[in-house]
């Protein structure tokens, strides 16, 4: 293993897209930190890289552990590429949503981001792309107005990130993905998961390689004029006039 290949971090590395992207940037020439909170998926996934020949370190931890992250990232090397994947997705009617349930959303979708960018950008001295999986929720969706609020603010922390870090040569972007077909799903009800599909122009939902590909392009060196943008993946959906 090449120790100046660059560093790329990637959160919720253990599963769905987050795994895609991992493998992506792997193939794409970086050194791999997956970060995941569940220790057997992580193990697990790491050796099955490892037996491809893919440069990945698996670091087991909770991102809300605001002590664990900052020290994660004091331990590690110079960082290139941070991208901001883990987070959580629940559904409940608009009447019902706590005030706990508006919590946990932010917690993990919002302001873990936030430690984690900007602990990792005092590690970042040669610049570097940070890119953040938002959701085409946060264009509005029903049954989960947490979540919903909570992709908007990070579309929102995108954007101030985008002009804080410019100067430093920190480009960061947002994906927001559709549908994506990932053990996520299990949160919606086979009826709720109809209900989506039948939203999608394409007929099917994504692939956790349509992310990786769209992360892998905003990560990449040569991608070096994009920052503040959202990309949405969503195979069409945020263009309306399905019901038409
Ligand atoms: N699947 C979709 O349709 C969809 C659509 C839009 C956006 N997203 C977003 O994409 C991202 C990835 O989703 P996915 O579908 O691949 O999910 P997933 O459930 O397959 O994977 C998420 C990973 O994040 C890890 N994780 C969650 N909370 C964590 C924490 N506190 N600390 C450490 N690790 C944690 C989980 O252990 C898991 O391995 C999420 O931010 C999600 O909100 C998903």
């Amino acid at each position: 293993m090449m120790a100046n290949k660059p560093l790329a971090l990637v959160t919720g590395g253990a599963s769905g897209m987050g795994l895609a992207t991992v493998e992506r940037l792997a193939r794409d020439g970086f050194r791999l930190a997956l970060i995941d909170r569940d220790r057997a998926l992580a193990d697990k996934e790491t050796a099955r890289l490892h037996a491809l020949g893919l440069d990945v370190a698996c670091h087991v931890l909770d991102l809300t552990d605001e002590a664990a992250v900052r020290a994660l990232v004091q331990a590690l090397p110079p960082i290139t590429a941070l991208v901001n994947n883990a987070g959580a997705f629940d559904e409940r009617p608009f009447l019902e949503v706590s005030s706990a349930d508006f919590r946990r959303a932010y917690e993990i979708n919002l302001i873990a981001v936030a430690t984690l960018t900007q602990a990792s950008v005092q590690r970042m001295p040669g610049g570097g792309r940070i890119v953040n999986i938002a959701s085409r929720a946060y264009l509005g969706a029903r049954n989960h107005p947490h979540y919903v609020a909570s992709k908007a603010a990070l579309v929102g922390y995108t954007r101030a990130s985008a002009l804080e870090l410019a100067p430093r040569g920190i480009l960061v972007n947002a994906i927001a993905p559709g549908l994506i077909a990932t053990p996520m799903l299990r949160a919606l009800s086979p009826a709720r998961l109809r209900a989506q599909l039948a939203l999608q122009p394409t007929g099917q939902a994504g692939r956790p390689e349509d992310i990786a590909q769209a992360v892998s392009f905003l990560a990449a060196p040569q991608t070096g004029f994009i920052t503040g943008q959202v990309l949405l993946v969503d195979g069409g959906k945020s263009l309306g006039g399905i019901a038409a």
